[in-house]
């Protein structure tokens, strides 16, 4: 079977990646892809904009591929399974209804108060004046989100009453656009972050592994949001007992909700998690599609096929699947990002190594890259690439990723050099 990966990203690498492991899988077409699905045995990239449905289904019907799994939350959130599924082809990602639990910050929160799934108190506003007369009231610390999609820069973390004002009034001026009609006031929530994605056919829900991320740019932590510098899995601290309250607390009753609404919503839910330090949680976020860079170490860790559990989504029959299949081992990925980012960066600087880390025993996961007309790979973006190790505990993955960066290189490279650094100190 052939398959169309829509996206660019290195979790489209990860995702073209896992399906080609498949005896069952011939050929990964990537929309449009990158310099690593360019270059994978079995897998080619089609230049076209990943809102354009018309061509994807044109190119998709005329060279037999029956399947379309969807990366990012934009197309989804246009409507690309609606359309898709019009013209006969079967989609992984949910319809435009269902998307919006991720498009519009103040439509999930109306959702997860209906369904009683425990999350930040919050309070929506459509002008400035009452947003900051509320933070007057609740005071700072206090969370300023632009209700619509912003690729995750939309998101103030705010100290003091004056930086939520700034944040209000830059919202409300237009700095994320249309994403800044409203305004999400939240209460600011302490602990862990984790990131629980769950498979779904609208019925039933399987959990995938959990996973954290690394969203700061700088080591410690510190410094500038990001799209993530780097992930692990599983993530220890979400113990059995968390995973299956997140079950039944979160999962079943936002599934469930959602069907209330008229929603029958197939693809992937992942939830964004804060764990206080005495084990009590609250959803930050849902997201409508897989997680970047979770999937990136997910992926590394599934052995249950991927294409098996996508079509069981696609097809309604998730509850007949056998119980997910994972390595009995550890994975961690590290971003190797262009010098200046999450700022301003170069991009077309030739990267080198690439064979090598993969040869150190490392799993290459190309991100922001591309094949120049002089078949060189060069960097294409923020985050360039993800270095990914397995090993039998953390500590041997973590090793074992850095053993592949060490092996990269290009013009201004900058990497994290303490991911996972958290565990590493519980486990010594
Ligand atoms: P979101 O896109 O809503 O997940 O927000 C992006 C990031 O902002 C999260 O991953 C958290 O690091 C932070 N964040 C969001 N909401 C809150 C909150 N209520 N309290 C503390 N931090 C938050
Ligand atoms: N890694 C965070 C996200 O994919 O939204």
């Amino acid at each position: 079977m052939k398959v169309l990966v829509v996206g660019n990203g290195g979790r489209e690498h990860a995702l073209a990646w896992k399906l080609l492991q498949s005896p069952k899988i011939d050929q990964v077409v990537c929309v449009p892809g990158n310099g690593g699905t360019a270059t994978m045995k079995g897998c080619q990239n089609l230049p076209l904009a990943v809102d354009d449905f018309e061509g994807m289904s044109k190119y998709a019907l005329e060279n037999d591929i029956p399947l379309v799994v969807v990366g990012p939350e934009v197309p989804l959130a246009q409507g690309i399974t609606d359309f898709l599924q019009t013209k006969g082809l079967k989609v992984f990602g949910p319809v435009q209804a269902g998307a919006q639990i991720e498009a519009s910050k103040a439509w999930a929160k109306a959702l997860m108060e209906a369904a009683g799934v425990p999350t930040a108190k919050a309070a929506v506003f459509t002008e400035p004046t009452a947003a900051k007369n509320y933070i007057r009231t609740e005071r700072a610390p206090i969370v300023v989100k632009a209700d619509g999609l912003a690729a995750g820069k939309g998101v103030i973390v705010a100290q003091t009453l004056e930086q939520a004002e700034t944040a209000i009034d830059d919202i409300f001026q237009g700095q994320f656009g249309s994403a800044g009609n409203s305004v999400v006031i939240e209460e600011c929530l302490l602990g862990q972050e984790v990131s629980v994605l769950a498979l779904t056919d609208g019925l039933t829900i399987r959990p995938l592994l959990p996973a954290q991320d690394h969203k700061r740019i700088g080591e410690g932590d510190t410094g500038d949001n990001t799209g993530g510098m780097g992930a692990y899995a599983p993530a220890p601290i979400a113990t059995p007992e968390l995973m299956a309250r997140v079950q039944t607390e979160v999962l079943e009753k936002t599934i469930a909700e959602l069907r209330n609404k008229g929603i029958d919503y197939r693809g992937v839910l992942y939830a964004g998690l804060m764990v206080a330090d005495n084990g009590d949680f609250k959803v930050l976020e849902f997201n409508c599609r897989f997680g970047d860079p979770e999937t990136q170490v997910i992926l590394s860790l599934l052995e249950t096929p991927l294409e098996d559990l996508i079509l069981a989504c696609i097809d309604q029959r998730l509850a007949a699947m056998p119980p997910l299949a994972w390595k009995k081992a550890s994975a961690a990925t590290v971003v190797a990002a262009s010098g200046g980012y999450p700022g301003n960066y170069e991009k077309g600087k030739v990267i080198t190594g690439l064979d090598a880390a993969q040869l150190a025993g490392a799993i290459v996961f190309h991100a922001g890259t591309k094949l120049n007309s002089t078949a060189e790979i060069v960097t294409d973006g923020g985050r360039v690439l993800n270095i990914t190790g397995l090993g039998e505990d953390f500590q041997q993955a973590i090793a074992q990723a850095y053993t592949g960066i060490k092996e990269i290189q290009f013009s201004r490279m900058y990497y994290r050099r303490d991911i996972g650094h958290c565990l590493l100190n519980e486990e010594s």
